[in-house]
Order: structure tokens, then C-alpha cells, then sequence
């Protein structure tokens, strides 16, 4: 699939040398994506917060170079991080026709999380679009005429092409990816702003992650995604995520909490039980992340408080709540979830706006 669109005029001039530096969020979607077709295309529309505090700082130095091919190293926390070249060698040949002029420079590519290494939070929806948005930077001094919203687009549209939650992670604060019918501008190719009214009650919503098992992830999100390809399941999902996201217009814009809880813990289960019932099946839940869900349930079932649970492909739970009803909740976190975190640890994060560029 070529998309002309994000096909640039060839450069009159190229730069010799240069240095890029941007800051991108980490994302948690309310509905999931899980399942795709070819080229990064989502098998059903999904809907994101934008977080605030969970980020990638990325720095982007280039040099022209006369050798054919891509040449680049890697840097996380200032080591050399080889292991991650051949994802990002593989976003390079996926992104080549649209960013020409990878294969002229020599890169020394240097980023770093603001939430700990090995944490369990996957860092590759933030570390690609921190990426893709250094690149944009790159083609813009190439082509200052470029405008705001064509850098956004592109870089979700490029950002989509190393991990696809990676396109909900360039702008804030709900983010819309995949084609649906009732979501106007809505896309299979770019994230988009979620473009209806949103009620004041989730204004600052708050998610606090709370880390059960800072390990690698056994099974990764591609062998995943790939698995429901002949997953029994697969359509009645699919479907099932579409209706998710048209429910949720008439929530977002009234303010039902009771009604937005029980969509978004319904599609983190969901994505749970897609993966405990595909063929080979996997778990990937622990049993603290049980033992947090069931707590969280009495919690909410005696204080009659909103909060609530998701999840992403991992044991992690990220707990959500309105930011009127924070007090409460942290306390309850503090004193009665953080026993089953590893080592105590979780990461206080809400709504966020966006990523932004770093002066270099
Ligand atoms: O972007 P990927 O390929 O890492 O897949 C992410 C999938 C989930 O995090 C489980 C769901 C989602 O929509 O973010």
C-alpha cells in the first residue's frame, strides 16, 4: 500500500549534518486494538487517553553519508541498545518511500523513558512516535512550507508503521484510530483527535498504573495481534469493538461513569480473553493482577466511587478515575493495591495533551 499523499516533492538540497530532539507519550486505550491486517491496518477502530507523565525523550543526530542502505546506533540511557535495531530497521524499509531521505544520513539515535526501564510499560507506542516526530522534524527543515497539522498527521501516519498504537500517541487528550462510520475523519491510516464533545468530568482523568510484574512480556503484541487471524472469536470481537466505540459517544458527551466503566472494563477483559483463547493460548495476567481487580471491585462496590480497571497486553493494571474523586482513590491505592505491585512501585499519570519538541 502507498499512500501518495505522504509522498514528499524531491528536496532541492539536502542538509550536511543536524540534530532533532522530541518528546512523545505513552497512550492507554479505553477500546482495544488487537488484530490486524496488512500493512498496519487495524482490524476495528479503537479509542485512546493520551497520558501525561509516561514519555519517551528521543534526539535524533544526522550526518549525510555515501554508503547505500540505512545506517544508524541506538542509544537508551545513553548505552548502546543493539537489540533494538532490527525493529527500528524494520520501521525504516516500511517508511522509506515516504521519508526519502533515510537512506543519505548516518543517525545516532539516543532516547530515554521517563518511566523505568523494564517497568512492563511498553514503550513502543511512545518510543515510535517520538521517533516518526523527529523525522518530521527533519522534513520540515527540508520543507518549512509543511503546516502544523500535515507534521501531526504524517508523523501518526509514519508512527503507525513501527507499532500501531503508536499513531494514538502524537496529539492529545483522546485519540481516535481505525475507520468507524459514526466517527467523522475517522481513519484506518492516522490517529485523529476525537472530534466530538467530551463532558468536564473527564477533564485531568487520572490513571495510575500499577506495575505486577516488571518482566518481558512472554508473548509479544505482533505474535498476538497475528493470532487472531484464525481466532474463533475474531469477527464476534471485532464487531463487538465497533459497538464499543459507538456506545461510548453518547458517554463521553453525558458523563455516565457508570456506563464508561462498564464498556472499558468489558474490552480489558476482552483483550484478555481473546488471548486465552487463541491457538496457542497464553496468559498474561498474574495473580496479583486478579487480586487487584477483585479489591478494586469491593472498593468501588462499597464507596460507590468511579473507579475502575484496563489493561493492555501485559499483568500491568492501570487504574482509572475521575480527578474529583483522586484523594480517595490514592489513598486506597496507596494503602491497599500497592501490596501487589512489584517491589510497591506504580506510576501516578492522567490525561495529557500531546508530544512536544525539545530544544537541542
Ligand atoms: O501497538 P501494538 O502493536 O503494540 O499493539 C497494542 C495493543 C494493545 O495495547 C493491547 C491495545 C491498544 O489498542 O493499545
Amino acid at each position: 500500500m502507498i499512500v501518495n499523499e505522504f509522498i514528499p516533492k524531491p528536496y532541492t538540497q539536502l542538509l550536511d549534518r543536524g540534530a532533532v530532539a522530541y518528546s512523545a507519550p505513552s497512550n492507554i486505550a479505553l477500546v482495544k486494538y488487537w488484530g490486524k491486517k496488512v500493512h498496519q491496518i487495524p482490524a476495528n477502530s479503537s479509542i485512546s487517553f493520551t497520558l501525561n507523565n509516561c514519555k519517551t525523550a528521543t534526539a535524533l543526530r544526522f550526518e549525510k553519508k555515501t554508503s547505500k542502505g540505512f545506517s544508524f546506533e541506538v542509544f537508551l540511557d545513553g548505552k548502546l541498545q543493539d537489540d533494538f535495531k532490527p525493529k527500528i530497521e524494520q520501521f525504516f524499509s516500511r517508511i522509506e518511500v515516504y521519508v526519502p531521505f533515510l537512506s543519505s544520513y548516518h543517525f545516532v539515535i539516543e532516547t530515554s523513558n521517563t518511566f523505568p526501564h523494564s517497568s512492563g510499560i511498553a514503550s513502543s507506542a511512545s518510543g515510535m512516535s517520538a521517533l516518526a516526530l523527529c523525522l518530521m522534524q527533519i522534513e520540515q527543515q527540508l520543507d518549512p512550507a509543511i503546516s502544523k497539522e500535515f507534521f501531526n498527521t504524517k508523523a501518526s501516519f509514519l508512527a503507525r508503521l513501527g507499532s500501531g498504537s503508536a499513531c494514538r500517541s502524537i496529539e492529545g487528550n483522546l485519540i481516535v484510530w481505525g475507520s468507524h462510520a459514526n466517527i467523522e475523519g475517522s481513519s484506518d491510516l492516522v490517529g485523529i483527535k476525537y472530534p466530538y464533545e467530551v463532558h468536564h468530568k473527564f477533564k485531568n482523568y487520572r490513571d495510575t498504573i500499577l506495575l505486577v510484574d516488571k518482566g518481558e512480556k512472554q508473548v509479544s503484541s505482533t505474535v498476538g495481534h497475528n493470532l487472531m487471524h484464525d481466532h474463533p472469536f475474531a469477527e464476534q470481537r471485532f464487531a463487538q469493538a465497533h459497538s464499543n466505540m459507538e456506545a461510548l459517544i453518547p458517554v463521553l458527551k453525558s458523563g455516565d461513569l457508570k456506563a464508561f466503566i462498564s464498556i472499558v472494563e468489558q474490552e480489558a477483559l476482552t483483550l484478555h480473553a481473546m488471548m486465552m483463547s487463541s491457538n496457542p493460548y497464553f496468559i498474561l495476567m498474574k495473580p496479583n493482577t486478579l487480586e487487584i481487580i477483585n479489591k478494586l471491585w469491593a472498593f468501588r462496590a462499597k464507596t460507590g466511587l468511579h473507579v475502575c480497571f484496563t489493561l493492555d497486553a501485559g499483568a500491568n493494571v492501570h487504574v482509572l478515575f475521575p480527578d474529583n474523586e483522586a484523594d480517595e482513590v490514592q489513598e486506597f491505592i496507596a494503602t491497599e493495591l500497592a501490596e501487589h505491585c512489584q517491589n510497591g512501585h506504580y506510576i501516578e499519570d492522567k490525561l495529557g495533551l500531546g508530544a512536544e519538541p525539545i530544544k537541542i
